[in-house]
C-alpha cells in the first residue's frame, strides 16, 4: 500500500475562495503536502487527465468545467493515503457525502464537486506525475 495520493481543488471551489480552507482541512487531517501548484488546465490537458472517462456521457461537460478556471494540484502523504483522502472528501455526489467532508461542505453538484481524489495507488502516481516532475515531489 502506497502512502501518497493526488488531489485537485477544482475551479468551482477555487472561484468561491475555498482553497485555503480546503488545504487547512487537508493539513488538519494529518496529510503532509509534498507537492503543490496552482494552474489552469487547457481543454486539451483536462481531456488528457480525464481520458479514462472519454466514453462517458459527462466527459465533454467534465472537460469544459475542469478547464473553466484555475485549479490547485497537490500530492499528499499519509499512511493509507488514497483511502484516507477519499474518506475526507466524501462521496462523488455531494448529496451522498457524509457530514463534515470536503464535498459536503463545499461541493454543489456531482460535476462541480470541489475536489478530485485518486481512486487507487497506481492512479495516484500517474496523476501526480501528470502535474509534477520528480524534482517537484518532496
Ligand atoms: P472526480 O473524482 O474528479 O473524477 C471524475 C469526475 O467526473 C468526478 O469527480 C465528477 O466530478 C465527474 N462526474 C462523475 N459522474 C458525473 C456525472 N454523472 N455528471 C457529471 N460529472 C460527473
Amino acid at each position: 500500500m502506497s502512502n501518497r495520493t493526488f488531489t485537485m481543488i477544482k475551479p468551482d471551489a477555487t472561484s468561491k475562495g475555498h482553497t485555503g480552507a480546503i488545504l487547512q482541512m487537508i493539513n488538519a487531517t494529518g496529510f503532509r503536502i509534498v507537492a503543490l501548484k496552482m494552474t489552469h488546465l487547457s481543454e486539451q490537458k483536462a481531456g488528457e487527465f480525464y481520458a479514462v472517462h472519454a466514453q462517458r456521457p459527462f466527459y465533454g461537460e467534465l472537460v469544459n468545467f475542469m478547464s473553466s478556471g484555475p485549479i490547485t494540484a497537490a500530492i499528499l502523504e499519509k499512511e493509507n493515503a488514497v483511502a484516507e483522502f477519499r474518506k475526507l472528501i466524501g462521496a462523488t455526489n455531494p448529496a451522498d457525502a457524509a457530514e463534515g467532508t470536503i464535498r459536503k461542505l463545499y461541493a454543489s453538484s456531482i460535476g462541480e464537486n470541489a475536489v478530485h481524489g485518486s481512486d487507487s495507488d497506481e492512479n495516484a502516481v500517474i496523476e501526480g506525475d501528470f502535474f509534477f516532475s520528480k524534482l517537484e515531489q518532496f
